[in-house]
């Protein structure tokens, strides 16, 4: 049975639909069980990213909010017009951080999206609708920096969009705003920015881009998926994080996270738009269908009305001063982390980074560190080109003793890796995660070998 099965040995898997109802409080022990030892893994603070909230109380309040809207569906507004209140209120209030008032010349607008892939895609899909429009139907591009998260590769993969990938500096992590200069043509809608990216946790040269983007005349997508709902409060605190949002005129449109730092359920996430005439764009109509006229605002039909409820919910409990305290406990225990790791001559840490920080090695493989914290419960998440391990701080790090013992147990694994320097390291970079083997392998390879853990993951039990 494969390692993403591990539940088999206790519980009978299922080949078939059961002939007979279980009893719910058979079937909620069964779950509870399973989900009281998955958290194991993460409350004790020793997860990178992921559980960005961690408050089982805040989840249980999600879970009633959750509840009372469930069943509903947000596609049929009139007999939930609270899908309409918390989804505008929902965007009201991502545009009053990521400070739309600073849009005077249009109306801006927003999507509420599954996540930040779908956030990215609607943005993307939106940028071709307006070209195709405006330009005729040929192949239009998108400049990226190489940073930037795959979500935009795949976009333009689904969407017919040719992506390019702007270099960035080795040492700051940021892109090359020239390089990106140079790839814009007259096919090109946009270029994004990331606040911040995945990898480095640093935030590209946003100012550059948007002057960039008007000089030039395309859109400027800003990735603040990751970093879209911690960043403006670390600005507020006092930290030195570049301006990224709407006060930037060359920002056409800004995705944010509420499934991550806005610390609401799995599945949600907001796209920004400068120009409330760019969502339009891409909203979908078939009018002749025999089963009615069909329109759908994004690439979902059917939507929970219980998932805005939970993200409304979430960002109503925590106002301003909820996310301002999080985020100074949140950049607190970054700074001390990032201390220990500076404390290391032979480690270092890639860029200026913010509340979630990459570092690595010139004098040893930096998975050799990760092998041995990971005997201590640590999971970080993996890169390569250069190997590297990044540490996305969220609640769950801020309880006490945690950025202490991240200091104790990073001086045992680093003297390990430094005894251990001619050895292969059995970790590597996967994303979200790291996992043993495959370093250093070929493409071709390497595909099957994720497909093969995908076909495990999704696998019908053996
Ligand atoms: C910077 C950035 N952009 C986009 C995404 C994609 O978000 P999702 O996994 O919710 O689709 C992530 C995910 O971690 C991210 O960190």
């Amino acid at each position: 049975m494969s390692d993403y099965y591990p539940y088999a040995e206790r519980f009978a898997p299922l080949h078939s639909m059961p002939e007979e109802g279980r009893s719910r409080g058979e079937i909620l022990d069964e779950l509870r069980q399973m989900a009281t030892e998955e958290n194991g893994h993460w409350e004790n603070g020793h997860c990178s990213g992921s559980m960005y909230c961690g408050d089982h109380d805040h989840y249980a309040f999600l879970t009633e909010a959750f509840g009372m809207f469930a069943h509903a569906n947000a596609l049929q507004r009139d007999i939930v017009p609270s899908a309409t209140r918390f989804e505008g209120e929902i965007i009201a209030m991502t545009l009053d951080m990521l400070h739309g008032e600073a849009i005077t010349e249009t109306t801006p607008g927003g999507l509420i999206t599954s996540g930040g892939s779908g956030s990215i895609a609607h943005a993307m899909l939106a940028y071709r609708e307006v070209a195709r429009a405006t330009r005729g139907d040929r192949r239009f591009n998108v400049v990226k920096p190489e940073t930037a998260h795959p979500a935009f590769d795949k976009a333009c993969h689904l969407f017919g969009l040719e992506l390019r990938r702007a270099p960035v500096d080795p040492d700051t992590t940021l892109v090359d705003v020239d390089a990106v200069a140079g790839l814009i043509d007259e096919d090109t809608v946009a270029i994004i920015g990331s606040a911040c990216n995945y990898g480095y946790g640093t935030v590209d040269p946003m100012p550059a881009l948007s002057d960039l983007a008007l000089e030039r005349g395309v859109g400027l997508h800003v990735d603040g998926c990751l970093g879209g709902f911690i960043l403006p409060w670390g600005q507020e605190l006092g930290y030195p994080i570049p301006t990224f949002d709407f006060r930037l005129p060359g920002v056409t449109s800004i995705s944010a996270d509420t499934h991550k730092y806005g610390y609401a359920f799995k599945g949600s996430s907001v796209v920004l738009f400068r120009d409330v005439q760019l969502r339009n764009s891409q909203y979908f109509y078939l009018t002749d269908w025999t089963g009615g006229k069909y329109c759908s605002p994004s690439m979902d039909g059917s939507r929970s009305v219980g998932l805005l409820a939970a993200t409304w919910a979430s960002m109503v409990t925590l106002g301003r001063e909820g996310y301002l305290d999080y985020a100074r406990r949140i950049f607190s225990v970054a700074d001390a982390m990032q201390e220990a790791v500076r404390s290391h001559g032979d480690l270092r840490i890639l860029g200026d980074p913010t509340f979630c920080f990459s570092f690595t090695s010139d004098d040893f493989d930096i998975y050799l560190v990760n092998d041995r914290m990971r005997l201590n419960g640590w999971r970080f998440n993996g890169q390569q080109y250069p190997n590297a391990i990044h540490m996305a701080v969220t609640r769950p790090q801020t309880q006490p003793g945690v950025a202490e013992q991240f200091a104790v147990d990073l001086n045992e694994a680093v003297a390990w890796a430094r005894e251990h320097a001619d050895e292969q390291a059995s970790s590597s970079a996967v994303y979200g995660g790291v996992a043993g083997g495959m370093n250093d392998e070929a493409d071709e390879f390497i595909k099957m070998v994720m497909a093969d853990m995908m076909d495990h993951q999704l696998g019908v039990p053996e």
